[in-house]
């Protein structure tokens, strides 16, 4: 059983990784935190409760955070890839849960320090939550038990051409994570683009047709289209509930330790997660850097997590 604090900004693939960390029985979810990222803080809030609310996720704490990043002043959204409430896609229907009233940073920091040790962080989005408790309270370092992110790619940008949209959405707060000296997993594009949602997986787990499945079917429509749009991509890649499966089982993705350096000085490549792939720096490793996807493991494992709404 894995404890964690899933860090989000919802964000079409934060949802599917809060709807297979609330349910499967693998992982014990002890907190949602929100931060700004796909959409401003607002949104994303707005965006975790009505999934919560949705599907019933009740038995959580679920708190905002950072709403602008550390220190770089531009703020950037996604709206292009999420739409303009940042979940575009499904109806909610009214909010039944309510949102806790501490700030995230201050629910990582308290949750850490009562913990035995023994608490993974998952931050789907921006660095800024994570980053921000690391510098407010520097004992909570020790406490981490992992770190399992999704962000950075060892080969293509996203956002620009050599950054993704995580990473360069708050580069100064994800240097600060990497360099912390507990282990990290990172989920980059180079393995999430391998987890595609395509036609025949939307159309399997729409057979489930209950409240969870239902929802993965709305957010997957307009997913499709924008992916499409801006990257030509025939099916969508679901890039945020890989670290999820990743803990739930370790044997669906392929890793490779590489040291990993954040770019925060260059305006050309501002975010670019540097990955030693061939150790030719000498540095030592401070990641484990996603390579490969199991695909039939991946979509069985979300299949059949969907299965217990
Ligand atoms: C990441 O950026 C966001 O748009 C997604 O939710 C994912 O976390 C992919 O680059
Ligand atoms: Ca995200």
């Amino acid at each position: 059983m894995e404890k964690i604090i899933l860090d989000v900004d919802p964000g079409h693939d934060d949802a599917i990784a809060i709807l297979l960390a609330a349910k499967n029985p693998n992982i014990e979810l002890v907190a949602i935190t929100v931060v700004s990222g796909n959409q401003t803080l607002e949104k994303t809030t707005k965006n975790a409760l009505d999934i919560c609310s949705a599907v019933g996720i009740n038995n959580v704490p679920v708190a905002a955070g950072m709403s602008v990043p550390m220190i770089r002043k531009k703020q950037v959204v996604a709206n292009n890839i999420h739409g303009e409430s940042g979940l575009d896609g499904p109806h909610f229907g009214k909010q039944t849960v309510k949102l806790d009233s501490r700030h995230a940073v201050d629910l990582i920091i308290e949750i850490l320090l009562n913990s035995n040790n023994d608490i993974t962080l998952v931050p789907t989005g921006p660095l800024s939550n994570i980053a921000m408790a690391m510098k407010k309270e520097p004992l909570i370092v020790p406490k981490i038990k992992q770190i399992v992110l999704m962000g950075g790619s060892y080969q293509l940008g996203n956002v620009t051409p050599s950054a993704e949209f995580n990473i360069h959405s708050d580069a100064e707060a994800a240097q600060v994570v990497f360099s912390c000296g507990r282990p990290i997993v990172m989920m980059g594009l180079d393995l999430t683009r391998q987890a595609l949602a395509t036609i025949e997986v939307v159309n399997r787990i729409k057979t489930l047709n209950n409240t969870a499945s239902n929802l993965f079917v709305d957010l997957m429509e307009y997913f499709r289209m924008t992916q499409k749009k801006v990257f030509g991509f025939d099916s969508p890649p679901v890039h945020d509930p890989t670290t999820v499966a990743y803990l739930i089982d370790p044997t669906i993705i392929q890793t490779k330790p590489m040291n990993v350096e954040i770019e925060t000085s260059s305006e050309l490549t501002y975010g670019k997660t540097v990955c030693d792939y061939y150790g030719n720096t000498g540095k030592e490793p401070n990641a484990l850097v996603a390579t490969k996807l199991d695909f039939d493991k991946f979509w069985n494992l979300v299949y059949d997590t969907l299965k217990l709404y």
